[in-house]
């Protein structure tokens, strides 16, 4: 097997209109593997099922796959034949057989990461969505669903643990071999298979469902790791109760195992009963995970716990229905969350991710609805718009149900569709069934990409105030008309006078392209609360003065709201003073100084409130992004909000941090506000910043801290940034998830030579393509850095484009996903445009190159 022969030369686009039922099913999977790492053996056994009316051939998918034998109900079979890289095999007449074929494939040289693949001397298995394939030949499409039994033998010394989906039935010993058969009941389309074998150890514990159900917990890790998985355990037993008490859904298995692997493209995979994720979201201690990472490592087992309803039981029809089962696990996985912690600063955290990482996709060349129509390479679509903005579509079902009307659809969802590949569809009607509400119109979320764009504005008569309403719905690629979409918003009304006036938290449906809402009788404009808790995923255009937001941000009664009132004056401020108007920072001043004084019963609440919008959606406001003059600007608000209010900063961090291993709200919130802190200080160029961030540096009793003081230090040119970052790595060479946080503090820098630094990292010892984690630590959070990856000269440009040429060929689908940043040329000068588009006609030109890498670099360049 070539991974170079695997992808084909012209992308072919698929459409989600062309969809047709499999001409054949496949009740039962058996699978034989002769596990090595260069060589494993795979004998497959498939019971085929016609389901046409008519004979017509079998068609099996492979990718990089030769068979060396092919029989049917136990005889040598010749009535085959490759069509490209699948198997054809005609089976005549017959409407039921047993479809065996042999293959080898080679673990160790697939460094794509996708099939059968070497991770550090462990094998293991991704298939999602199209990895089976690079396995054995097979339908691999989600709409086939089989039970699985699974035999695999190899050497006892590699390979002592060997892990597969369900429960191990039995297992035994031959010479220096060992084997183990698997078996799991649940009919699971491919993408769901999978395979461990090697030296792991075990976290092992126990849960009882609802039911009574005792299943046994696993989770498996290199020696020496075993003790940072505790948090990842008690996670996954809170998932398992939440899952009960909020939908009523319990585990169906005796045994829920997850592996922790190193070298993984994404973040995690829900494969039945036998999740593997990768390391950075298992392993967590306070010396080597911030606080940050603790939350990463609850949220993503909990996603992929909870996908064993919302994915595993009920499964998707084909991959234009992605959105099904990752809107609804975000969206679930975020509620979860949001319980387990603070749920304003979860809600916070979510908008903030969704505005920086959602928006943008959304507004450039690769937006897609939620339900994409057509796609070339599936991998490019594991989105940010499949992901948080499908999470927000529910999330507004369930705002406009509420928690119980919402409950009862997503009940008659899963009892309706139980071993189902069901479709995005099915999902709607559920609810509106369940629940009792008309979504004839709010199916358009599926349908339309964009973000839609309320303007408001107020109007008053005879003392009654109304809120009118235009909706807009931008043209995206292929969609130049848009429909007005339905949404909640939840909005409240208060007069800033005092006089007691309100209209309380309300919750209105919008649907029109204009609309009118009655407010109520005020005897002056009202301060307007609209869109609380961000009810719907969308830009809202109102002019409101410093005044009112200060007033909004101080008084509301929906933290959120709060917290969004603030962000508008920093935003309005600072768009201000990069258009070049002289800026008045007095009003975020007075506003800051306010909100911190609510530090010590909110500390979570209050970092995330008087935190600066960053660089990218500062630009996002810009008619044309000025990165230099953002990166200017912003630090000098952030200089001048540091040394008005000096003492209050030099407060906080004069107290104590919480100590590392407390990991409640308050004491993360704590930690998080001292970070803050010590970068408002650091701004303002104050003599002993450097010493002080030294102190926290070295003193501090966990990660949070010390990379909160690391980052500081790196942005600037002292002695101590020099002696911190070689105490650093000196301490945590051996460690590869905190060395890849060595790495994106250098490239996160706001140092001018930031680039060629991170051009320099490159060239490091530790530094490897091989390992997707290492490629993110560096390049990702270079451009993440915006004024440094669009530095005018194209460096960063140049540098993105060589890195997406070079890992091409070892793994296109983490090429392929750093692509999007060079797409958003549309948005600069035109001297960025120029260069930007220079580095993806680069690419492009490149020969072999990906289908992964293709798509989205030409779909990239037509802007
Ligand atoms: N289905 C995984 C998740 O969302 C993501 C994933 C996709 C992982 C493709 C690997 C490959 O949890
Ligand atoms: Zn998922």
């Amino acid at each position: 097997m070539t991974d170079a022969s695997s992808t084909p030369a012209i992308p072919v686009t698929i459409h989600r209109s062309d969809y047709l039922a499999p001409d054949w099913s496949i009740p039962d999977i058996a699978l034989d593997f002769a596990l090595g790492i260069d060589a494993t053996k795979v004998g497959a056994a498939l019971s085929v099922v016609r389901q046409a009316d008519a004979p017509v051939p079998l068609l099996l998918r492979g990718d990089g796959l030769t068979p060396a034998a092919v029989r049917v109900d136990g005889e040598v079979w010749n009535d085959w034949r490759m069509d490209g890289s699948d198997l054809i095999v005609d089976l005549g007449e017959r409407t039921a057989a047993t479809v065996e074929v042999d293959t080898v494939i080679d673990p160790a040289s697939n460094t794509q990461l996708s099939g059968l693949y070497a991770s550090g001397g462990l094998l293991c298995t991704q298939c999602e969505a199209e990895g089976f394939r690079r396995i054995t030949f097979h339908p691999d499409r989600p709409d086939v669903l089989s039970r699985y039994k699974v035999r695999m033998q190899g050497d006892k010394a590699a390979f002592p643990i060997l892990l597969s989906n369900g429960n191990c039935v039995d297992q035994g010993e031959a010479g220096s071999d060992h084997w183990a058969l698997w078996e799991d009941p649940w009919p699971k389309p491919s993408y769901l298979f999978a395979l461990v074998a090697g030296d792991l150890v075990v976290n092992k514990d126990s849960f009882t469902t609802m039911s009574g159900r005792e299943v046994e917990l696993g989770i498996w890790v290199r020696g020496g790791d075993q003790d940072r998985t505790g948090h990842a355990m008690q996670a996954l037993k809170d998932s398992m109760a939440w899952d009960e008490r909020v939908y009523g859904r319990e585990y169906d298995l005796d045994l829920f195992n997850i592996v922790a692997v190193s070298d993984f493209n994404m973040g995690a995979m829900e494969n039945k009963g036998l999740n593997i994720f990768n390391t950075r979201y298992i392993l967590a201690d306070p010396d080597t995970a911030t606080d940050v990472d603790y939350d990463g490592v609850e949220g993503v087992v909990a996603h992929e716990y909870f996908h064993n309803w919302s994915g595993n039981r009920v499964t998707c029809r084909d991959w234009f229905q992605l959105s099904l089962k990752e809107g609804f696990t975000v969206f679930r996985d975020q509620n979860f969350s949001a319980d387990m912690g603070s749920p304003p600063v979860k809600r916070i955290e979510d908008v903030r991710l969704l505005r920086a990482a959602q928006f943008p996709e959304d507004a450039g060349p690769l937006a897609h609805p939620i339900r994409p129509d057509s796609f070339q390479e599936i991998s490019n679509f594991y989105t940010a718009t499949i992901y948080n903005k499908g999470a927000e579509i529910i999330r507004m079902m369930a705002t406009m149900v509420g928690p119980d009307r919402f409950r009862k659809g997503t009940d008659l969802y899963f009892d309706r569709h139980d071993g189902e590949a069901a479709t995005c569809e099915d999902f709607v009607r559920a609810i509106e069934e369940g629940a009792g509400i008309d979504l004839a119109q709010f199916r358009r979320w599926y349908e339309q990409a964009g973000t839609p764009r309320l303007k408001l504005s107020l109007a008053e008569e005879g003392g009654h105030w109304s809120l009118d309403i235009v909706q807009t719905v931008p043209p995206t690629p292929g969609q130049p008309e848009k429909q007005p979409m339905m949404m909640p918003l939840r909005l409240a009304a208060f007069a800033m006078d005092g006089s007691g006036d309100a209209l309380a938290d309300t919750l209105v449906t919008v649907t029109g392209a204009t609309q009118r809402i009655a407010l109520g009788t005020f005897a002056a404009r009202p301060a307007l609360s609209v869109n609380r808790g961000f009810s719907a995923p969308i830009i809202v255009d109102f002019e409101r003065g410093p005044g009112e937001l200060a007033w909004l941000a101080a008084h509301d009664d929906d933290p959120f709201a709060r917290y969004e009132a603030l962000q508008q004056l920093m935003l309005d401020t600072l768009v201000a003073a990069v258009s070049g108007k002289t800026g008045d920072n007095q009003a975020v001043i007075d506003a800051v100084d306010q909100t911190l004084a609510g530090a010590a019963s909110d500390p979570a609440f209050v970092a995330e409130a008087v935190l600066l919008p960053s660089e990218a959606f500062i630009g996002d406001q810009m008619v044309t992004v000025d990165p230099d003059a953002i990166r200017r600007e912003r630090l000098a608000l952030q200089a001048a909000i540091g040394a008005v209010l000096e003492t209050k900063w030099r407060a906080i961090l004069a107290g104590s941090a919480p100590p590392a291993t407390d990991l409640s709200s308050t004491a993360k919130g704590g930690r998080r506000l001292r970070g803050v802190a010590l970068a408002y200080l650091a701004a303002t160029g104050a003599d002993d910043a450097p010493t002080l961030a030294f102190g926290i540096f070295s003193d501090a009793d966990g990660m949070t801290e010390r990379q909160a003081a690391l980052a500081t230090l790196a942005h600037g040119d002292s002695d101590e940034r020099v002696a911190a970052l070689d105490i650093f790595y000196q301490r945590y060479r051996d460690n590869p998830l905190v060395l890849d946080k060595w790495f994106q503090v250098q490239a996160w820098s706001m140092r001018a030579d930031t680039v060629d630094a991170v051009k320099a990292l490159a060239q490091h010892p530790d530094f490897t393509l091989a390992n997707p984690n290492r490629v993110r630590s560096l390049y990702g959070a270079l451009t993440g850095n915006q004024a440094a990856f669009h530095q005018a000269d194209g460096a960063g440009y140049k540098l993105i484009a060589d890195l997406v040429i070079a890992l091409d060929p070892k793994n296109p689908q983490t090429a392929a996903k750093m692509i999007p940043p060079l797409g958003r040329w549309k948005r600069f000068d035109e001297g960025r445009q120029a260069l930007m588009k220079a580095e993806l006609e680069r690419i492009l030109a490149q020969p072999g190159l990906s289908r992964d890498v293709t798509e989205q670099a030409s779909k990239s360049l037509l802007g």
